[in-house]
C-alpha cells in the first residue's frame, strides 16, 4: 500500500505536530501484575476494529491544522491483531488525518504472538514493515523462566531470545521492555538480564519497577503470602545498576523508565512528555489537546455500543493553570529536559516560579535536585524518587 497519500511534513508546512495512540484491548493471558485495560476474550475483535475505524472518522476534526508525526499501537497486546487488521487501522489514520511523510509507527508486540506465526522460512516482521510499521516495542520483562512464571507471561525465555534475534534482522528501531524489583530477582540476575538485552544491540530499552497494583492477582498473592512483597530498596538499587550499565553502553536515560541511544528516543512518548497534543483511540485511551484531557470508557462492550451509535464514549477534564503547572513539574522532573524556570515564569507567572524555587530548596540541599542553565533537574540520586519529589513541588489550589 502507499503510505504517502495525504502526507506532508510538519517541518515543511509549519503545521503543529500531533500523535495518534490506538489502544488494542486484548491479551492472550492476563499477567499477574497488570491493571491496564484488556480482555482475554477475542470474541469482539471484529466489532472492535470496526469501532476503532469509526472513532478515527468521528474524531478527524480534532487534529485539524496538525500533522500526525507518530502512530502508536499500544495495549493490551497489539500483536494479537492480524496484518490485515493493522493495515485497516493504519489506512484509516491516513484517510482521516494529515500524516507526515515519515511518521514513526510503533507496534507493541509480545514474543509469543511473534513466534506463533514463525515458520522455517518466514517471520511476521517483513509483513509489519510492508504495512509501514517501523518501530517495535517487545515485551520481554525478564529472560528468567522463574520471573516469567511468577508474572504469568505467555512466553518463555527462549521465545523471547529467538524473536529478538529474528526482529533485529528486519528492524533497527526496536525497544525491549524489562521489569526489575521482581521478588527473588537478585542484583546479579538483574545485571544478567540487562547484559542479555544489550547483547541484542537494540537502541532502546524501557525498564519499569514492578508495581503492585490494587486488585491484581499479584496483590492478592502477596496479601496471602504466596508471593513475597516487592522491596522498594531493592528496586531502587536495581534502578541504579540499570542506569550505570546502560549509560556505560551509550544509552541516555531520557525519561525515568526509558533509555535510548541518541536518535532512537521514542518520538511518540517524547511528544507526550513535552506536552504535545495526541488523540487516543480505543477503549481506555486518553487524549490531550493542550487544554483538556479526555479518556474513553474502559469497557469493550460499552465502547463498541457507543461508537456504533456515533457517540464518543469519553469524559473530559479541562485543565486549570495549576493542573498544567503540576503536570509540567511531574513530567519535567522525570525527563532529561527538566523543568525550565523561564517557561514556568512565562506560562504560569512569577508566583509559580517563586513557589517552585522555594519548595525545591530542600531537595537541592539534599542533592536530589539541581539547577543547570535555568532548568530544574533531578540528580542521579533523585531520579528514582522524581514522582515523590514532584508531588512536594505541586501547587495546591485551595480556592
Ligand atoms: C501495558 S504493557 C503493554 C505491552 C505488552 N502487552 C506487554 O505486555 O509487553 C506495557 C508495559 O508496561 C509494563 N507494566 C505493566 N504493568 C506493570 C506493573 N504493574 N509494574 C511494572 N511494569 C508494568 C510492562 O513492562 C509492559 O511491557
Ligand atoms: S502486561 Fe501486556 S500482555 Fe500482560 S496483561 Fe498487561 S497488557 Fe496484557
Amino acid at each position: 500500500m502507499s503510505l504517502s497519500m495525504n502526507s506532508s511534513s510538519s517541518g515543511r508546512t509549519g503545521r503543529a505536530s500531533a500523535g495518534i495512540y490506538i489502544h488494542i484491548p486484548f491479551c492472550k493471558q492476563a499477567c499477574h501484575y497488570c491493571d491496564f485495560h484488556f480482555s482475554t476474550s477475542l470474541k469482539k475483535k471484529d466489532d472492535l476494529i470496526l469501532a476503532l475505524v469509526k472513532e478515527l472518522e468521528l474524531r478527524k476534526d480534532e487534529l485539524q491544522h496538525k500533522t500526525v508525526e507518530t502512530i502508536y499501537f499500544g495495549g493490551g497486546t497489539p500483536s494479537v491483531l492480524t496484518i490485515d487488521e493493522l493495515q485497516v487501522l493504519i489506512l484509516a489514520v491516513y484517510k482521516n488525518f494529515e500524516v507526515a511523510a515519515h511518521p514513526e509507527i510503533t507496534l507493541e508486540a509480545n514474543p509469543d504472538d511473534l513466534m506463533s506465526v514463525r515458520t522455517q522460512s518466514k517471520t511476521i516482521f517483513e509483513d509489519y514493515k510492508n504495512i509501514g510499521i517501523n518501530r517495535l516495542s517487545i515485551g520481554v520483562q525478564s529472560f528468567f523462566e522463574r520471573d516469567l512464571k511468577l508474572m504469568n507471561r505467555a512466553h518463555n525465555a527462549e521465545e523471547a531470545k529467538v524473536c529478538l534475534e529474528d526482529a533485529t534482522h528486519y528492524f533497527d528501531n526496536i525497544s525491549i521492555d524489562l521489569i526489575y524489583g521482581i521478588p527473588d530477582l537478585t542484583n546479579k540476575e538483574w545485571i544478567e538480564n540487562i547484559e542479555t538485552a544489550l547483547a541484542f544491540n537494540v537502541p532502546h530499552i524501557s525498564c519499569y519497577a514492578l508495581t503492585v497494583e490494587p486488585k491484581t492477582a499479584l496483590a492478592t498473592f502477596i496479601k496471602k503470602g504466596i508471593i513475597k512483597n516487592v522491596d522498594d530498596d531493592l528496586a531502587q538499587a536495581q534502578f541504579h545498576i540499570l542506569v550505570e550499565r546502560l549509560e556505560g553502553n551509550g544509552f541516555v536515560n531520557y525519561e525515568l523508565s526509558n533509555f535510548g541511544k541518541p536518535e532512537y528516543f521514542s518520538k511518540n512518548n517524547s511528544a507526550y512528555w513535552q506536552g504535545k497534543p495526541y488523540l487516543g483511540i480505543g477503549p481506555s485511551a486518553h487524549s490531550f489537546n493542550g487544554d483538556q484531557r479526555s479518556w474513553n470508557v474502559s469497557n469493550n462492550t460499552m465502547y463498541i455500543k457507543s461508537i456504533q451509535q456515533h457517540k464518543l464514549p469519553l469524559e473530559v477534564e479541562t485543565l486549570s493553570v495549576t493542573d498544567k503547572f503540576n503536570e509540567y513539574v511531574m513530567t519535567g522532573l522525570r525527563t532529561v529536559w527538566g523543568v525550565s524556570l523561564q517557561k514556568v515564569a512565562q506560562d504560569f507567572g512569577d508566583v509559580y516560579q517563586k513557589h517552585l524555587l522555594q519548595q525545591a530548596e530542600v531537595f537541592i540541599n539534599e542533592h536530589l535536585l539541581y539547577i543547570d542553565d535555568y532548568t530544574l533537574l533531578t540528580t542521579k540520586k533523585g531520579k528514582f524518587l522524581s514522582d515523590g519529589i514532584a508531588s512536594s513541588l505541586f501547587k495546591i489550589n485551595l480556592s
